[in-house]
């Protein structure tokens, strides 16, 4: 009957027209979908608004939220009802109800209204599952089993994997399981034998000394009535393996450098249908054992000897009698905090292309692609044969695998077979590799294409980026831009994911954050990886090198700071509020960002840096030189002026002011000091004027010298780049704000030596760490070589925010801007598509001749102002219609020799001439 009553009440409702054009879809707590485990006492929701119709907005907002479902349905919100709330925000609405509980599933929902004030209908109802607030939650205690004097290899220091496992019953009816599971190293669990949740890699990497996450599963479908078994394997990891290159610079010390011996502490939340609850926790009744996994580590490589395999131990009847009583671990002093990321997961599976032999029994898979991951074995032999998988990059020229360039990352993953008659499949749980190529020895007969299979690894970060243009070079670019990034942002954004090194670098990081912003949802990854980093600043002030840090804590020995690098403190945090609008996240780091520019006051003079000031400088540039102390004034004054606007943000107007006048301080100083007369740079090189265009730090009639100045250097240099890590980033924004798109197309699209097409056409699948990383004149560069490096990625903001010209005023996109560059030779067509916090933004253009059509998607609730780079608005039309009558149309200016049209939400399609 009230079945019946809905569906008249919502019949009536649709034929009086009167519900919303706008329907709110993609909501988000915490930027995730339906997060399990999150412990923010106010989570934040988001929520996306899609409607068919033009200028379509929201005027005002309701979310629900309730301790159960059914609630949801009825529309009443147990712990929170906004009620209806007069406003256009559609992203990080904070929760303003009943405290939460830990071990609770939450739901929640919102409907809206539009322009024309029609409610919409309530959106589909979304969850999240609160962790262990409480410290007192916890009742599990911390375990482990040193397996350190069973290490077998001489040459390193690789222990077996410990296995840990507990029997339990249960007996009543199961309502409900979560687990809650954090470890000092890595952990894998299962529960009747099979892998609890789709993770690798946990509980990730942090400074352990601070803080260590633990993860959260809904478990409760593979919980048994009747006898149960729940089981770990620990490995190193970050915590107790060898990291970076300690063994390369003969560091004091190589290894376990926040501790020694992996822990697991698990706590298991079976809540019955009764009402009762029962707590399965890692305690001292567990037990422990060592089993096939005899080294697993993630530059060394993994091995297992399937011999050892201890059949069913992770399922009910299992005899551990020969399994020894686990030892109590640490006493644990840091934070345990709900994992705040994006969780490493297998992203894609990868078939080989083609197997050479280059000598007798060496057998080389090429898998097509540069990735980071592993593969899975698929073979059969006889017992006790031991197969040795490698990996690497590229191929030397007798098509043998180089590996020289892994330096002590020994990156070799072993197996010895079992014997089954059936065959046998294997992949490593706790290694992961950089790699195209795969060398497998050992095997007595002769491999085929189905033997290995690649398995990509990557922080599974929503793709929100797509990016197509008419040049096939560019195409291939940017496809290796989107490879590189999902092989380095892994758990931490890494330098590469092949050497010995895969260290959280900060220079990288803020050069590329931007660029990466567009291809993927960085906010969780970045929430994450924002606080190791601040984990990390150093007492001094500055940010360091890399985060998290290992080395310099146990070392003792000074490592230093770096402009460009240290600033990823500021820049990162404020490109995240910049894109997302995060707010928690400038407030969180506000204080440690501003004894970031305090630190550069005590190196300083003047305010300009010391001459001496210790730098890695424009890293890898080629060709030129910029001084260390100019770059890093340069950044001194560029976080100044972002300081005083994120002070602004906050709504800190005193600092606000004081770093406005400080900025002011160091530009002058800055000019004074770099900026001659005769119109150039004392340090005359494409960085440095592109630095400061980009950067804003120059007047408006000396910014204009300094791009002129950057076009002479550029066609000095016979049209080619020399820029490095610093000032690859700035070059063609800097070119492109003057006018100079022809020269930025130049550049973007030429394969000559050093370029980015360059590698490309050279086979490059993923960005390189050096321009000459191989050159057909030179090959292979000895030494510090990576072929997937995302630094030179760099180049893919300018290929949104100027190429298709996606960008915006203010923040979050909002206020959209689209302005593409239109390339009058070198590219006929670009269509870029961008999944921003406010939805779905494209922008597609196509050029005849001097004939061109733009097509331009603006998501609801957002405007734009598109600049169609045509002074003629009488000669501009969309959809047929001249603009200047065009009733969606809501003014007309014009700019720079564009006309600038502003529109509100919906699909447009421009047409127009470019004129000479
Ligand atoms: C890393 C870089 C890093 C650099 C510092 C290298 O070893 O691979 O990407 O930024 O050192 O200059």
């Amino acid at each position: 009957m009230r079945f019946r009553l809905k569906l008249i009440v919502f019949f009536l409702i649709l034929v009086s027209g009167c519900f919303a054009d706008i329907i709110p879809t993609s909501l988000k707590c915490e930027y995730r979908e339906n997060p399990v485990g999150i412990d923010e006492p106010k989570p934040r929701f988001s929520w996306v608004l899609e409607s068919n119709q033009r200028n379509q907005g929201q005027t005002a907002f309701q979310i629900i939220c309730a301790g159960k479902k059914e609630l949801l349905q009825d529309k009443v919100g147990d712990l929170w009802d906004s009620g209806k709330v007069n406003s256009d925000q559609t992203v990080h609405v904070v929760y303003n109800g009943k405290p939460f509980q830990s071990n609770k599933t939450y739901y929640w929902k919102v409907k809206v209204w539009d322009s024309q004030n029609r409610a919409s209908e309530w959106s589909e109802p979304e969850s999240f599952t609160m962790g262990l607030l409480n410290s007192s939650d916890w009742q599990a205690k911390w375990i482990q089993y040193d397996t350190n004097p069973l290490n077998e290899n001489t040459e390193l220091h690789l222990p077996p994997c410990p296995y840990l496992r507990k029997d339990f019953t249960v007996q009543k009816k199961v309502q409900r399981a979560f687990l809650y599971v954090s470890a000092l190293g890595l952990v894998e669990m299962s529960l009747n034998g099979q892998k609890v949740g789709n993770d690798f890699f946990t509980p990730g990497w942090t400074d352990y000394n601070k803080r260590v996450y633990y993860f959260s599963y809904d478990v409760t479908p593979l919980i048994n009535s009747g006898e149960n078994v729940i089981g770990a394997i620990l490995a190193e990891g970050w915590f107790a393996d060898y990291i970076g290159y300690s063994i390369l610079v003969n560091w004091p010390q190589k290894k376990n450098f926040y501790g020694k011996v992996p822990a697991l502490l698990a706590q298991l939340v079976v809540e019955y249908a009764d009402g009762s609850q029962t707590i399965i926790k890692t305690d001292d009744t567990w037990k422990a054992a060592t089993g096939p996994i005899k080294e697993a580590s993630i530059l060394m490589g993994e091995t297992f000897d399937a011999r050892l395999k201890m059949d069913g131990w992770n399922t009910p009847g299992f005899n551990d009698k020969e399994w020894t009583p686990v030892q109590p671990g640490p006493v644990y002093y840091g934070k345990l905090q709900a994992f705040p990321g994006v969780p490493v997961r297998e992203t894609q599976e990868i078939k080989p292309t083609e197997i050479t032999e280059p000598r007798s029994g060496v057998y080389i898979f090429n898998m097509g692609q540069n990735f980071a991951g592993r593969v899975r074995l698929n073979i059969k032999g006889e017992v006790g044969t031991k197969v040795t998988l490698r990996f690497g990059e590229m191929l030397h020229q007798d098509g043998t695998l180089m590996t020289e360039n892994l330096r002590k990352a020994r990156a070799t993953d072993t197996y010895i077979l079992r014997g089954d008659a059936e065959g046998e499949v294997w992949e490593p749980q706790f290694t992961y590799h950089g790699f195209q190529y795969v060398e497998l020895t050992g095997l007595p007969n002769s491999p085929d294409l189905e033997t290995l299979t690649g398995i990509v690894l990557n922080s599974n970060t929503p793709r929100t980026g797509f990016f197509e243009c008419s040049n096939d070079t560019v195409n291939k670019l940017y496809s290796n831009i989107v490879w590189t990034q999902r092989a380095n942002y892994f758990d931490v954004p890494t330098d590469c994911p092949q050497r010995d090194e895969r260290l959280g670098w900060t220079g990288d990081a803020q050069i590329y954050t931007r660029s990466a912003s567009y291809n993927m949802d960085i906010d969780a990854f970045f929430t994450k990886w924002l606080r190791d980093l601040n984990d990390a600043q150093d007492p001094k002030g500055y940010y360091p090198n890399f985060a998290p840090v290992a080395f310099h804590r146990t070392s003792g020995q000074h490592y230093f700071f770096s402009p460009g690098w240290m600033d990823a403190g500021i820049i990162c945090p404020y490109t995240i509020y910049q894109v997302y609008q995060d707010k928690r996240v400038l407030e969180h780091y506000y204080d440690n960002m501003k004894k970031q520019i305090e630190f550069y006051g005590t190196v300083s003079e003047n305010y300009t840096c010391k001459q001496d000031i210790e730098a890695w400088g424009d890293w890898l540039s080629f060709g030129s030189k910029t001084s260390n102390h100019y770059i890093a004034t340069a950044y001194y004054a560029y976080d100044t002026l972002l300081m005083s606007e994120v002070a602004a943000i906050l709504g800190k107007d005193d600092d606000s002011r004081y770093f406005k006048n400080l900025f002011t301080k160091i530009q002058n100083a800055f000019l004074e000091k770099y900026w001659k007369s005769e119109g150039i740079f004392v340090d005359d090189s494409q960085t440095t004027c592109a630095m400061a265009i980009y950067m804003k730090l120059l007047p408006e009639d000396i910014e204009k010298r300094a791009a002129v100045r950057l076009a002479e250097l550029i066609r000095q240099n016979g049209n080619r780049l020399s820029t490095g890590f610093i000032g690859c980033k700035h070059l063609l924004p800097a070119l492109s704000e003057h006018g100079y798109d022809d020269l930025a197309y130049t550049l973007l699209t030429s394969t000559e030596f050093p370029s980015w097409g360059y590698e490309v056409v050279n086979n490059a699948t993923t960005i390189w760490e050096r321009w000459d990383s191989y050159t057909i004149k030179d090959g292979f560069k000895k030494g510090m070589n990576s072929f997937s490096h995302y630094a030179f990625g760099a180049v893919c903001e300018w290929m949104f925010r100027y190429m298709a010209g996606i960008d915006m005023e203010g923040y979050g996109f909002k206020n959209i801007i689209i302005r593409p560059r239109i390339s009058r030779d070198k590219i006929s067509y670009v269509n870029a598509d961008y999944n921003s916090i406010h939805g779905k933004i494209s922008s597609h253009w196509q050029r005849e001749g001097n004939n061109v059509k733009l097509d331009v998607t603006i998501p609801a609730n957002t405007t734009a102002l598109v600049y169609v780079p045509s002074p003629n608005k009488k000669e501009i039309f969309e959809n047929g219609t001249v603009i200047g009558k065009h009733k969606d149309i809501k003014s007309i200016s014009s700019d720079d020799g564009c006309t600038v049209v502003q529109i509100g939400s919906g699909p447009y399609k421009f047409s127009f001439n470019l004129t000479d």
